[in-house]
């Protein structure tokens, strides 16, 4: 973790962010317009390479609003073959800047039949369907307990402010409970109405590690799906990653409105 700090702090020159942003499948362009330092993953001890197509990359520091932000452009997941301690490594490591507030954000399947390409749902909860949890392994007392409550992951608080900004912009936002799966595969039809039945609203294969985490660590967390397709068996439609990044590239405008709206009421 040393290492990692004195790098980072190496290119930002004392720069305290308070919240931190991780910006998922075509959802980063938010850091290129407000990027004050960028530094990529490679570079950087510690963090895991991103190998997704739509994922960039880099671990940028922006001031948005008034506020101090480190953003993630881009995350590794756990189907790309990084353990679950690699790809929660900057969650640590926001921690460790000084971050109070995360927002995490996605693209995900609609399970949830009343949910259409182009939603926003805010997560109010999840179901950890990946098969492993992001704690197992030794505990680092400086950073949380051995069993942490998991109550109230998604901060309500935070999720009314969120509601508040949706209202200003005219968006309509769901509420719902989001799916972890391990990926790289999409779901099967009986899989997602296996979720459904479970009360899942939406599925996706990354937030559950980095949420967990955070919470661990004592972060508020708030959570963004751009609900970007029907998941199997919910239409008739094909999956493709493709078909994923469309759509979160048409609401891109509007999910960078919504997220600075957020990031300004913190
Ligand atoms: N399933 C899993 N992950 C996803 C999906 C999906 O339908 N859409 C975007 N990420």
């Amino acid at each position: 973790m040393k290492d990692t700090l004195d790098y980072i702090e190496m290119f930002t020159d004392g720069f305290t962010p308070e919240i931190g942003l991780v910006l998922g499948s075509g959802l980063g362009d938010l850091a290129d317009e407000n990027a004050i330092y960028t530094i990529p993953y490679e570079k950087i001890p510690g963090f895991a390479k991103s190998t997704v197509e739509g994922h960039k990359g880099n671990l940028v520091f922006a001031e948005i609003n008034g506020k101090k932000v480190v953003m993630m452009q881009g995350r590794s997941h756990y189907y790309e073959g990084h353990s679950m301690q690699e790809i929660t490594y900057p969650i640590k490591v926001m921690k460790k800047l000084g971050v109070k507030t995360v927002i995490l954000t996605n693209a995900a399947g609609a399970v949830n039949k009343s949910y259409r390409p182009g939603d926003f749902m805010m997560i109010t909860d999840h179901i950890n369907f990946m098969g492993i949890n992001p704690l197992v392994g030794s505990n680092d007392d400086t950073l949380g307990v051995r069993f942490p409550d998991m109550s109230e992951i998604y901060n309500k608080n935070l999720i009314k402010r969120a509601d508040a900004a949706s209202h200003m912009l005219g968006i309509t936002l769901k509420h719902g409970v989001y799916v972890a799966t391990s990926g790289p595969s999409y779901e099967t039809p009986a899989e997602v109405k296996m979720f459904r039945y479970m009360g899942g609203d939406a599925v996706g294969m990354s937030t559950v590690p980095e949420a967990v985490v955070a919470n661990y660590c004592g972060m508020k967390v708030l959570g963004i799906s751009c609900i970007s397709n029907f998941a199997t068996g919910v239409s008739s439609n094909k999956l493709s990653h493709d078909e994923v990044i469309r759509i979160t590239n048409k609401v891109k405008p509007q999910f960078k409105e919504f997220v600075k709206l957020i990031i300004k009421s913190l």
